[in-house]
């Protein structure tokens, strides 16, 4: 097969032969109802800022989030790039969370770009503490030590088990932030299952950080896009990188379209995801060999336990069967609940799971 498929975390199957894929959020695909309202945006060149339905996703973000404004990028790697590359210098330093998506997956864009480093603060479930941050903000009075100058939280934590912060928490990372004169960024991913989960607008949340961005294509179901957010002076350099970088696009409305048609229609239903979320916890702490409790689900991501069976050999037990969960490590396991993914086929993943398990010596002796 040519070309050959990108190496990924966890195996792979063609997609048409996966019926239930719990392996992302990003595995959605639009729906009837998107690609109408893509096949009928407005469109204009984007790079010249004439695109009148990216302009009009851009006001709305910057609308929800309460901030200057906003800028419509490819991807959220791209947006977390670029707001380092807007905040930091070469040889500066960045701090966040152990295991953030900044820090294991996306090829060490800090270094290789902005030429700044990354060091990760003491976190639970992807959250650290307003003094484990103070304690590690380099010395300024020491010329020798890298200068501090950007603090990064994801909202929610990806590799935290889909952690929400709450916002007093997040108030306090920003007081000490700020007592150090260092800037903010927030990954938002998934900022509106944090927000549908919790109650608390994306503009508080926002509040607390100098950039923000949101994610098009996770559980918003859309298929590409992300919009980065802040300050009229931030914004400006960002379109800069944005240009620098190639990201700069043609009628891009088309792609812009499918979030607005998010926006409006997406959003309040995450509520789904995160109870089918739930649903499948529930069904997996019953099933003998399986440890669900060791991060609570609070929204669409599901991280599990095996204690007598290996992670690949479960996934690849299941993907005979049609069904597609991602695998951390050799013993632990990651399910993502999104648009695509029903009721039905959770108690379906829940049942396939328990049969599979249920034969738990076959497992182990093939493991
Ligand atoms: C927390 C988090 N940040 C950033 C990204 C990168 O987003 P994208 O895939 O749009 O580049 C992801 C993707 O899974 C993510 O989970």
């Amino acid at each position: 097969m040519f070309p050959e498929p990108l190496p990924t975390k966890s195996s792979t199957l063609m997609k048409s032969e996966i019926r239930i894929d719990l392996v992302s959020d990003t595995a959605t695909r639009p729906t009837a109802a998107m690609r109408e309202a893509m096949a009928k945006a407005p469109v204009g060149d984007e790079s010249r800022g004439e695109d009148p339905s990216v302009n009009a996703l851009c006001r709305r973000v910057a609308e929800l989030t309460g901030k200057d404004a906003a800028i419509f990028l490819p991807s959220g790697t791209m947006c977390n790039q670029i707001a380092i590359l807007v905040h930091c210098r070469h040889g500066d330093e960045i701090l966040t969370a152990t295991d953030s998506h900044i820090v294991n997956s996306e090829g060490a864009g800090a270094a290789a770009l902005a030429g700044a480093f990354i060091r990760e603060l003491p976190s639970v479930r992807g959250m650290f503490d307003p003094d484990a941050l103070r304690e590690a903000v380099q010395p300024k009075t020491y010329a020798r030590a890298p200068r501090t100058s950007l603090v990064t939280v994801e909202q929610t934590n990806n590799a935290g088990g889909g952690s929400i912060w709450p916002l007093a928490k997040l108030q306090a990372i920003r007081e000490t932030a700020r007592g150090e004169g260092l800037k903010m960024h927030m990954d938002g991913a998934r900022l509106l299952n944090a927000v549908v989960a919790s109650g608390t607008t994306a503009r508080a949340f926002a509040d607390e950080v100098d950039s923000v961005w949101i994610d098009f294509s996770k559980g918003l179901g859309c298929p590409i896009g992300a919009a980065l957010a802040g300050s009229h002076a931030f914004i400006k350099e960002a379109w800069t990188w944005k240009l620098r970088l190639g990201g700069g696009m043609r009628q891009a409305g088309i792609m812009a379209a499918a979030g607005l048609y998010a926006l409006d229609h997406h959003v309040e239903r995450l509520a789904e995801d995160h109870a089918n979320a739930q649903l499948l916890a529930a069904a997996l702490r019953d099933i003998p060999g399986i440890d669900i409790d060791l991060t609570p689900v609070e929204t669409n991501l599901l991280f599990f336990t095996l204690m007598d069976a290996t992670a690949e050999q479960l996934a690849s037990e299941l993907l005979a069967k049609g069904i597609r969960i991602g695998v951390e490590s050799p013993v632990s396991m990651r399910a993502v609940t999104h648009i695509d993914i029903s009721r039905a086929d959770i108690l379906e993943a829940a049942d396939v799971i328990r049969e599979v398990m249920a034969d738990a010596d076959r497992l182990r002796a093939t493991a």
